[in-house]
């Protein structure tokens, strides 16, 4: 098929990227690279260096059969502080993807979606019929794009899916988290581990959970990459289908810093800070609805070997 990949220069578009090359797609990749790496981008694909609202040219030129769409600001923080660039890039640039799609006639697309529509959970598992209320912009515009799909559906004949992704972790194809500004647990014990931060903050330990420290779902960017090959296919026109994406099992930051300590050999220090704004205690998928739909199926669940992957990629760039 011929795709055009959002935001393919970023850790998980580049991964997915990658694997709609291996699987003989033809691929174009756009990208304005404000936080993405040109380098990341497959060797297979086309790489177009442009923003979401300059991207109409890009698209009447390459007429894609489908869209994936990755490029999105994703920082929960800077979401809060300054909220004008999450409207601008996330929504008002999914607009002008939109719109520059339906002036090619292309109707087809995948959506990076995110737990954080679904804010403070009232009850865990999450399944994707969980009210939406969000507890920060970023989680608000991510929201309001998946309702620009339904809309998209319903009045132009859209086949769309939002896969609303837990926490994206590990790494494939030689490819990991590499972020200018790292907020993230993993990469982040990983840089103490290495000896590149001397220290990391637990954002507090007096949560209502078994060693008080945050529960999250991990899942493998593998696993996320092959559940988009499969939502690709998976929409019939007029239909906008939800699905999250997760392990189905939690750990806990503690427990994620012990498999860090245990993984790479090293000394990891710990602070205990205060709770950092705007984090449940505990976020977990159900991925029921995925798994019999599309009979997707996480590979790589082990915590370790999440860890181990994303290790490996970062001691191999260093
Ligand atoms: N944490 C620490 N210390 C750190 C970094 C994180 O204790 O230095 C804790 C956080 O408080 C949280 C857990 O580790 O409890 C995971 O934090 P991350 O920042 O790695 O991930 P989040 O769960 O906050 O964020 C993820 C995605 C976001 C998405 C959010 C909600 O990365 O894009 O889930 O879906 F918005």
């Amino acid at each position: 098929m011929r795709v055009l990949v959002a935001g393919g220069a970023g850790y998980i578009g580049s991964v997915v990227t990658a694997a709609l090359v291996e699987a003989g797609h033809e691929v174009t990749v756009l990208d304005d690279l404000s936080t993405g790496h040109a380098d990341a981008v497959s060797e297979g694909a086309r790489f177009v260096q442009t923003s979401l609202q300059e991207s109409a040219p890009v698209l009447a030129e390459v007429r894609p059969e489908a869209v994936l769409h990755f490029a999105a600001k994703s920082l929960v923080g800077e979401s809060q502080v300054e909220p004008e660039l999450y409207w601008e890039h996330n929504v008002g640039g999914s607009l002008a993807l939109l719109e520059a799609m339906r002036a090619v006639d292309c109707r087809r697309i995948v959506f990076s979606s995110t737990a954080a529509t679904y804010g403070e959970p009232e009850q865990v598992p999450i399944r994707e019929d969980a009210p939406t209320k969000p507890t920060n912009t970023y989680g608000a515009t991510k929201l309001a794009v998946d309702a620009m799909l339904t809309s998209y559906a319903t009045a132009y004949d859209f086949a769309a899916v939002s896969l609303r992704y837990f926490n994206v972790a590990g790494a494939a194809y030689g490819l990991g988290e590499r972020h200018t500004t790292e907020t993230h647990l993993i990469p982040i014990a990983l840089q103490v581990a290495a000896g590149q931060r001397e220290a990391m903050t637990v954002y507090g330990e007096d949560y209502p959970t078994p060693d008080g420290t945050c529960i999250r779902d991990y899942i493998h960017v593998q696993d996320l990459s092959d559940a988009h090959l499969l939502a690709l296919d998976a929409p019939r026109p007029g239909e906008h289908r939800i699905y999250n994406l997760g392990n189905g099992t939690g750990f806990s930051v503690q427990q994620v810093v012990d498999a860090v300590r245990e993984v790479t050999g090293h000394p990891v220090p710990v602070e205990v800070g205060q709770r950092r704004a705007g984090d449940p205690a505990q976020l977990v998928a159900a991925s029921d609805r995925i798994r019999a739909d599309l009979g997707w199926t996480p590979r790589h669940t082990d915590l370790a070997g999440i860890v181990r992957d994303a290790w490996e990629t970062a001691q191999r760039r260093a």
